[in-house]
């Protein structure tokens, strides 16, 4: 098969964490036999300094003429103070627009072995298997009127909350037939107590989810999901949210599970989908060689099954994954006090060679 990918590491750790992802992909390609063809381009506080641009034409035409997109991550607070078009952020924004992926999934899984990263006691956090359906160009991120306006001192700023039914419909579909090859458990969380938008978006999922009989639909408060998250997170299956409340939660789960660094994501839904760590760029650790690849290497494996249909190839990544973890390597983030620790680069290449002996052992086992 051709796998044809732009990759755009972007800002911080981005380019450190993207470029284990795509040797690991490399040595995939080459055991499975699949032709791979990998187009680098820029976006982010990158492409700021190029082109003068967080999403150059030229990154926009590269992705759309590829099978799918691998992303490091954007962010780097020299652009902080500049408008809000030209932040790193902005380009992100745009190209997920541009790819029209607005079904973004973030799964959140425990692994034992990563027991003690977890702040939570193991009792509570075992058998955390958790998959978070974030919607990805609706709701305050993207309405309009957005502004800050008036004099120093009494200005007024403006941000716009806005659903449609058929937005809420399409990412409601998404997270119920997910649900269903896994517990068929939806959770969607709202703030319908406050919120029309909310009020709309439960009527609206409650309507699909007769759709789905064989589901169990629930819904829940923002604030009371966020709390029932810490106490309870394996009795969770898939969470359904808007935008927003999807960015917390998420980053909430990557905590739970030991790591921020653990999490990978998939935006999906448009023509190219887009595969990217949930975590950001990193400014605190950026540039050491100590950033955790596995975010981005699962996101490769994401890649792998929701683009590629190639679900052998993804578990081969995952088992790659869980060998490392289970031999003991560590990057600082999942380190406890006094264990050893390995470097970025040191954490991928295990589990390239891990993918490079998987993928020659089924060969011979096919030939
Ligand atoms: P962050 O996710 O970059 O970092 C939060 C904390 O987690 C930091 O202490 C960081 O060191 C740690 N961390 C994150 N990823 C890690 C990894 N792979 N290994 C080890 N530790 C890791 O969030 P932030 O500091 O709030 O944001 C920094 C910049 O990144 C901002 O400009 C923000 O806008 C941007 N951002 C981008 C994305 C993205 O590109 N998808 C996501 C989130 C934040
Ligand atoms: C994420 C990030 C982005 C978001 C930012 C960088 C625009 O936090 O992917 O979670 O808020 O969606
Ligand atoms: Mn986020």
């Amino acid at each position: 098969m051709q796998l044809r990918v732009t990759s755009l590491p972007g800002d911080g750790i981005g380019p450190e964490v993207t470029s284990q992802a795509i040797c690991v992909l490399e040595e995939l390609a080459d055991g499975f036999g699949h032709d791979f063809e990998l187009d680098e381009k820029e976006i982010g506080g990158v492409a700021l300094e190029k082109f003068g641009n967080p999403l150059p034409d030229s990154t926009i035409q590269a992705c759309l003429d590829s099978h799918a997109v691998l992303l490091g991550a954007v962010g780097n607070p020299a652009f902080d103070c500049n408008p809000r078009e030209l932040r790193p952020e902005a380009g992100l924004l745009r190209l997920r627009q541009k790819l029209g992926a607005f079904a973004n999934l973030r799964p959140a899984v425990f692994y034992p072995m990563l027991a003690a990263c977890s702040p939570l006691r193991e009792e509570i956090v075992k058998g955390t298997d958790i998959l978070i359906v974030r919607e990805l160009l609706g709701g305050l991120y993207f309405g309009e009127p957005r502004s800050i306006e008036g004099k120093q001192g009494a200005r007024q700023a403006v941000n716009t909350m806005g659903y449609g039914e058929p937005e809420i419909e399409r990412i409601a579909r998404v997270a119920f037939q997910l649900a269903q090859s896994r517990r068929k458990r939806v959770l969607s969380v709202d703030k319908a107590n406050v919120l029309e938008c909310s009020r709309l978006w439960r009527e609206v999922v409650a309507r699909v989810g007769r759709d789905f009989s064989d589901v169990h639909l629930s819904h829940q408060y923002v604030d009371s999901a966020a709390m029932a998250l810490v106490l309870k997170p394996a009795e969770f299956d898939v969470i359904l949210t808007e935008n927003m409340f999807g960015d917390i939660l998420s980053d909430q789960a990557g905590g739970i599970v030991g790591s921020l660094g653990l999490l990978a994501s998939a935006s999906i839904g448009g023509a190219v989908g887009l595969y990217e760590p949930v975590h950001g760029s990193a400014p605190d650790i950026a540039g050491k060689g100590i950033a955790n690849p596995l975010g981005a290497i699962l996101s490769v494996a994401l890649m792998l099954r929701h683009t590629f249909h190639l679900p052998q190839e993804a578990e081969c990544v995952e088992a790659g994954v869980i060998s490392t973890l289970g031999g003991g390597f560590r990057t600082p983030d999942l380190a406890r006090p006094g264990e050893r620790t390995v470097s970025t680069e040191a954490m991928g290449a295990q589990i390239t060679e891990f993918v490079r002996l998987a993928s020659r052992s089924t060969k011979r086992a096919a030939s």
